[in-house]
């Protein structure tokens, strides 16, 4: 019992003491290797996913990367760049667009005007064949073109606010990428396994919803995640919707106008980010789990069979909860849930334990009485 309460312990020190959470992401790049930024203060390409259950990781972790720092980092690929674009990768500088080179394994800083665009609440989608970001910040539609860059370029770049969205400003927006139009979720006034749609190339918000049937129902209206399925060439043309219960996965064919559903995630945790490549769904949780659903856009009845597992390789080399290495201004992401408390104490690996363990002093220093019984009343 004692052993189960240390990680929340440390999970409360470091929420109580710093407040700064770490916002790692997830990402491919165009040969399909699963790139893992900012986990334990590193950057990590764990390969294709044939390897995830048993093999290397390589360091990636680079001059010019940001702190991933900042609140709701987000990761993009550009498939024709082959480079991964960050938003909110560091909070000293919450407009500036960070992009990884996945080629030249190099980074550079872009500058980005934003007028009235607000990079502290904002949701996006980069648009595959533009190369352009549409986003949605209190009500308002923005863009901001990309270029074809790879490497940031020395003129700042700029928002544009292209008109105000057909929705209310609280509107907390669900929103996907395929077949280059815009996808909302959970638009208020919409019924259930509806979607209302963008079309980007006529800059168009089509005034009906599109019906999105499962074989037995619909799709909840609630909030969730989203993340699109690449194709080795041309758009996208699903995208997986995990409501923030992470009670099913629902991955919308924007071809036929249908849902299948698929297995929730393991880990519910509706803080959790994820990323899709071309046969998996990868989610990152708040604790720095890295997992992975197999998905075959030709097969449904493997997609209904598949399960949940963990990226082994990732979990090996930047374990969660691993605050010994992680300096203050970075330590993990961490959250109070069942699932923290299971990783870090079920783990076999004594070193594991001992990383948790570790900050002896901090426990015997900084734990109040206040704070342990905060913590007891968590279990
Ligand atoms: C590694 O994992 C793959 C996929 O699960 C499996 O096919 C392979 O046999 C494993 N290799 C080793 C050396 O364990
Ligand atoms: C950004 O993060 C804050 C704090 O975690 C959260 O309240 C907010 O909803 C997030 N915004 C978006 C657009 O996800
Ligand atoms: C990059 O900068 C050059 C020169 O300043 C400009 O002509 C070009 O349009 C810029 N490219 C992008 C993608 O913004
Ligand atoms: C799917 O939805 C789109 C957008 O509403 C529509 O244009 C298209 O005709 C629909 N396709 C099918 C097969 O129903
Ligand atoms: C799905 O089918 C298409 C068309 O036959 C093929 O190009 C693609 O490789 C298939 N994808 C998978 C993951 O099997
Ligand atoms: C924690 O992570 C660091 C690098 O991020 C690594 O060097 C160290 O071995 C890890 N600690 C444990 C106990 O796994």
């Amino acid at each position: 019992m004692f052993i189960s309460l240390l990680p929340t312990i440390v999970t409360l020190y470091f929420f109580s003491s710093t407040a700064v959470h770490a916002s790692p992401c997830v990402a491919f790049d165009v040969q399909w290797n699963l790139l893992a930024f900012g986990l334990d203060g590193k950057d990590w390409n764990a390969g294709p996913q044939n390897t995830w259950a048993n093999g290397t990781v390589a360091d990636i972790t680079a001059s010019g990367r940001p702190p991933f720092d900042g609140t709701n980092t987000t990761c993009f690929l550009s498939q024709y760049a082959n480079a991964i674009y960050v938003t909110n990768g560091d909070k000293s500088s919450p407009s500036s667009i960070h992009i990884y080179d996945a080629a030249a394994k190099s980074w550079s800083k872009q500058t980005v005007t934003t007028g009235s665009f607000d990079p502290g609440s904002f949701n996006a989608i980069l648009d595959h064949d533009t190369n352009v970001f549409y986003a949605l910040s209190h009500g308002e539609l923005f863009h901001l073109d990309m270029g074809l860059l790879k490497a940031a370029n020395s003129s700042a770049l700029q928002w544009v606010d292209v008109e105000k969205a057909p929705y209310s400003s609280d509107y907390e927006p669900v929103m996907a990428l395929a077949q280059n139009h815009v996808f909302f979720l959970n638009v208020p006034g919409v019924p259930a396994g509806s979607a209302d749609i963008y079309v980007i190339h006529y800059n168009y918000f089509q005034p009906e919803a599109q019906a999105f049937p499962t074989s037995n129902g619909v799709i909840p209206a609630t909030h969730g995640q989203t993340a699109s399925f690449f194709q080795n060439q041309g758009v996208q043309e699903a995208f997986a919707f995990i409501p923030d219960d992470c009670s099913a996965t629902y991955v919308l064919n924007v071809e036929t106008n249908t849902t299948q559903s698929l297995a929730g995630p393991s880990t519910k945790d509706a803080g959790a980010t994820y990323f899709a490549g071309l046969t998996s769904l990868v989610q990152l949780d708040s604790t720095g789990v890295v997992s992975y659903l197999p998905f075959n856009p030709n097969d449904t009845s493997a997609n209904a069979a598949a399960t949940w597992n963990k990226v082994v390789s990732l979990a090996n080399v930047a374990p969660p909860t691993n605050t010994t290495s992680t300096s203050t201004t970075s330590p993990p992401k961490v959250s109070v849930t069942g699932t923290s408390r299971a990783k870090a104490t079920s783990s076999g690996n004594s070193n594991n334990a001992i990383a948790v363990v570790a900050p002896t002093g901090i426990i015997g220093g900084l734990v109040s009485a206040a704070m342990l019984a905060c913590a007891a009343m968590l279990f």
